[in-house]
């Protein structure tokens, strides 16, 4: 069965939005917990290490109300079960999406196109296991007899980002590996990380579903020559895996059929850190680290699936998006993740959410007249407070923020930890009171001065406040993230999982790229074709 297919301003639920938004886009949130003293505890979602306060948006219970309204008439239940149910609900590209089969137990049923994917999953589990713990443990070795001391992840987009993202955050958990990630068709991003390497004792995972990816073959390439300056050709069993839906490029470029760990294309790009393409977090933080991950993905995804629309974590958070992007149009979204270990989570999230649904085509194939896909950025706190948080603060924009906060330490800093925590707080409380030009007075500021230090507040934030950065937890809030593209996906009726957007560029990069190479400039604008002849003309 396809998606549901209903244009959401079509909706009742849309039209009592609209109306109830001129209603309150000017109510200050300060007077709705005025109001009610029972806000925050009836609109924060309490579910296993997660705290989820999603009491400082400009809602009221109506908003509430009627966002719920809006994911019940655009059927989104239909759709969580058409996801699961393995359907092709990549339309477009007539595929599944299963990376929740990924994670799910042994025994799950997951099936595509009648064949049970479990036994197969599972097998490819079985050979990351494996071959982690014979790395990890010294026991397999380079072409000299050495055991390896690093791993260099060679991919770009979803198969870089997410293995990146995870290693970086949990860093804490790390062993004695060094991990690398070339993933810039920029030659000075592998000049550099080959700067750090030594031939005999690295191992390189080539990372790409379609094994056509241009950076990705030429980083690999690169790396290939290099070390064979110094490594003898059979050296490159021992020292290449690869991991891909294609084989046979595999076997072409010169990589074992031993050393490939399948992957499937029910499994999308941006969401494949689940299956072999997060072989370098394995072989980062241990399969049985890379394990709880995946465990902790898959108990947010129990929890999607069965848990009531009003309680359910990424359900809420799409909505309360939605709200603020189409109604009140704010153009981006701030993730500040209070953690220094969450330093490449926004950069991650970039991807997921831009271009999943970064669509302006919807489900039937029509033009969409409403606004789909968020902007999203940040940086963690605190560094961001002294960065751009003076233009959330008292810019013109409106910002809706996410703030994911933990209350351990991981390395039990209680004086570092308590100060990180107690801004972290503060500025969501600050951006929901502000300061008011009484308060400012109060403070004895001088009278010309009194108008850029008042603060309008009412700027909406979500509080993530989970028990500890763990593998577990972390899995949780990546899967998190990905229900809440789906949902705001089909809220907005478009296809989330294709990304045709992104191939203009490449088509165009290699007409140019042949133009190097011969004297003929074709068909350009004439802003295109002067620079290239720049080009040309000085490299
Ligand atoms: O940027 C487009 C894209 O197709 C992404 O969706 C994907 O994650 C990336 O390129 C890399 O693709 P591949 O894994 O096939 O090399």
């Amino acid at each position: 069965m396809p998606l549901p297919s209903v244009n959401p301003t079509t909706t009742k639920a849309w039209e009592k939005l609209r109306v109830h938004y001129k209603n309150i886009k000017h109510e200050h949130m300060k007077n709705l917990f005025a109001q009610d003293a029972e806000r925050a505890n009836k609109f924060t979602i309490k579910w296993e290490d997660f705290y989820v306060d999603f009491s400082k948006n400009r809602i009221t219970e109506d908003t509430f109300k009627y966002l719920l309204e809006l994911a019940d008439e655009v059927k989104l239940k239909d759709a969580i079960k058409s996801q699961f149910s393995g359907e092709k609900i990549n339309q477009t590209e007539e595929r599944a999406v299963l990376h929740t089969a990924l994670r799910a137990p042994k025994d799950a049923q997951f099936f595509v196109d009648g064949r049970h994917v479990m036994p197969e999953i599972y097998q490819v589990k079985q050979k990351i296991e494996n071959f982690t713990n014979s790395i990890v443990s010294g026991q397999k070795k380079g072409f000299t007899g050495k055991p390896f001391t690093d791993v260099v992840n060679i991919g770009i987009g979803g198969s870089d980002l997410g293995p990146a993202m995870v290693v970086e955050s949990l860093q804490y958990y790390k062993n004695h590996l060094n991990v690398h990630f070339v993933s810039n068709v920029d030659g000075d991003h592998v000049n550099e990380v080959i700067k750090k390497l030594n031939a005999e004792t690295t191992l390189f995972v080539v990372v790409s579903k379609t094994f056509t990816t241009q950076e990705t073959l030429s980083n690999a390439n690169t790396l290939k020559t290099w070390f064979l300056q110094s490594a003898p050709k059979d050296a490159i069993a021992k020292h290449f895996v690869a991991v891909s839906t294609n084989t046979e490029s595999v076997k072409n470029f010169g990589i074992d059929k031993a050393n490939i760990f399948p992957m499937w294309d029910w499994v999308g790009g941006r969401f494949s850190l689940w299956s072999a393409v997060g072989l370098s977090i394995s072989l980062a933080v241990g399969y049985n680290n890379f394990d709880s991950l995946l465990k902790g993905a898959h108990k947010m995804d129990t929890h999607f699936k069965a848990e009531d629309f009003k309680t359910n974590i990424p359900v809420v958070l799409a909505l309360i998006s939605v709200w603020y992007n189409n109604f009140f149009k704010a153009e981006s979204e701030a993730v500040i993740g209070y953690s220094q270990y969450l330093n490449q989570f926004a950069t991650y999230l970039q991807q997921g959410i831009m271009e999943s649904n970064g669509k302006s085509i919807d489900r039937n194939g029509e033009a969409i007249d409403y606004e789909t896909g968020t902007l999203i950025w940040g940086e963690p706190g605190t560094n961001s407070q002294h960065a751009f948080f003076q233009l959330i603060h008292q810019g013109t924009k409106l910002i809706p923020a996410d703030f994911i906060g933990f209350v351990e330490s991981l390395h039990g800093n209680e004086e570092h930890h308590d100060k990180l925590i107690s801004n972290f707080l503060a500025q969501t409380e600050a951006l929901l009171n502000g300061k008011t030009k009484e308060e400012v007075i109060a403070e004895g500021t001088s009278k010309e001065i009194i108008p850029f230090k008042v603060f309008k507040g009412n700027k909406p934030t979500n509080t993530i406040f989970i028990k500890k950065l763990t593998p577990e937890s972390l899995g949780k809030l990546i899967a998190m993230y990905e229900h809440k593209i789906f949902v705001q996906g089909i809220i907005w009726n478009i296809f989330s999982y294709d990304q045709f957007g992104v191939e203009l560029g490449k088509q165009l990069a290699n007409k140019i790229l042949r133009e190097f190479n011969n004297s003929a400039v074709s068909n350009h604008d004439s802003s295109t074709a002067n620079l290239l002849d720049y080009y040309k003309k000085f490299k």
